[in-house]
């Protein structure tokens, strides 16, 4: 018991974050009492951020048991608000992908889903380092507004069906102070950590159902398919229990995903795939997810592929952006200078690195180093090519797209080394590789 005296009042802590410091340091089991209370102590300032940080290192390092896991989003849940969407009348269903390089899914996803008279409440954040965010793309559209107040978001699932928005600062505030200090600390990459992160925020958010996309390769978080299965089985596990209908798949994310990788251009293939067309694994990816998530909403039979090739999750998609204040049909925002990397011979495309080319196009200025930097909505890559595509020397590969032409060097040293001409096609692998159920 820890005393402290503040202002002639004595305030009585009933634990010492040393103590659960140690206990996890030398693997012993730490109490629910105790988590519980270390979270909420550290959320109102009584546990510093220097044993916070040894906190967290010790967990990356030795890991906590599913238990510890389960006490630890709880205590991040029960530190804000929770989000309740019963008065809708309609089941509610959310996707949250785990990030990765040209990873626009949730723009045609969401109105294809909501096509089927499902509720996506879809909270998305912003990019930070190579990956990018989805309200960063959405902001490209002249006009449209990631904040929405809890009314808004309401009224507006229940007209349109589908609501892409910032998640207010009451979901899960222990998080959000936890993120930061992950984030400086080296120790954002310890899986106990990352799903009770992502799930305390789902689970505070009120969705009936949840489906993850745990990427895995050079463009994720988790480089290893092995590792990538424990955080989506963790997960799972977590949404299951809390009685959030949960599953996964997990994802190859070693090529990016689709041809474009940046802001305006993300928004312009996805508004593609909306028209029916769209390149194959951007839709591959949006059709499996959509399955997926209407086979938990209750409508196992919809047939997604119909709604994208007839129009009506474009019509969502219309009613969406314009009940946040965009304009769907205003021009998207153009990159001042342009630089095209062409094939220095015949051959076929083996290899396009994920993570490089997400790196580029952060230098191109399409995400951002620091929270508080702004994105240029322009700037990022264009693929021509992907992996098994014949080529003949002299072909445009990529294009680089950028506000100030200073950029495109550094863009240009990322992804040194990043592609390769062959003369055989690789083999592919399936870009879905496994279905995690509770
Ligand atoms: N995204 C989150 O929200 N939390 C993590 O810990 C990692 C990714």
């Amino acid at each position: 018991m820890t005393l402290r005296q503040a202002q002639g009042r004595v305030d009585v802590e009933p634990y010492d974050a040393v103590d659960l410091i140690r206990a996890v340091r030398d693997r012993r089991p730490v109490g629910e009492a105790e988590l519980r209370w270390l979270v909420d102590a550290y959320t109102r300032g009584y546990v510093a951020d220097a044993q916070m940080s040894a906190f967290t290192m010790a967990v990356l390092l030795n890991g906590l048991d599913r238990g510890s896991i389960r006490t630890l989003t709880d205590a991040m849940i029960a530190s804000g608000e929770r989000m309740d969407f019963s008065a809708l009348g309609k089941p509610t269903v959310d996707k949250h992908s785990t990030g990765g390089v040209g990873d626009k899914i949730t723009l045609p996803l969401a109105p294809l889903v909501a096509a089927f008279g499902v509720a996506v409440p879809q909270l998305s954040g912003r990019g930070l380092g190579h990956t990018g965010g989805t309200l960063d793309k959405l902001e490209s559209i002249p006009g449209w507004r990631a904040a929405l107040s809890n009314d808004e978001m309401l009224a507006q699932l229940a007209e349109v069906g589908a609501v892409i928005c910032a998640a207010g600062s009451g979901l899960a505030p222990a998080d959000k102070k936890l993120y930061a200090l992950r984030d400086v600390t080296g120790t954002v990459e310890a899986i106990p950590l990352i799903a009770s992160s992502i799930m305390s925020k789902k689970i505070a958010e009120g969705t009936d159902s949840l489906v993850l996309d745990v990427k895995f390769g050079s463009g994720a978080f988790m480089q290893d398919i092995d590792r990538a299965r424990e955080l989506a089985e963790t997960m799972v596990a977590l949404g299951t229990d809390s009685g959030v209908a949960t599953t996964a798949l997990l994802t190859d994310m070693n090529t990016p995903l689709g041809l474009a990788i940046g802001n305006a251009n993300e928004v312009r293939e996805s508004v593609e795939v909306l028209a029916g067309g769209g390149p194959a694994d951007v839709v591959e990816l949006t059709v499996a997810l959509a399955r997926e998530m209407l086979t938990l909403a209750g409508r196992p039979d919809a047939d997604v592929e119909a709604a994208l090739a007839d129009g009506r999750a474009m019509d969502v998609w219309r009613r969406m952006i314009r009940a946040q204040d965009g304009d769907p049909d205003a021009a998207l925002p153009q990159p001042r200078e342009t630089e095209t990397v062409t094939a220095d011979r015949d051959g076929v495309v083996m290899r396009i690195d994920a993570l490089p080319f997400g790196i580029a196009a952060w230098r191109l200025g399409a995400g951002r180093a620091r929270a508080e930097d702004a994105v240029v909505h322009a700037a990022g890559i264009d693929l021509h090519v992907k992996p098994g595509d014949r080529v003949a020397a002299g072909q445009p590969l990529f294009t680089l797209l950028a506000d100030d032409g200073a950029r495109f060097p550094r863009a240009l040293d990322a992804i040194e080394g990043a592609w390769e001409i062959g003369a055989e096609a690789p083999a592919s692998a399936p870009l879905v590789r496994e279905r995690i159920t509770a």
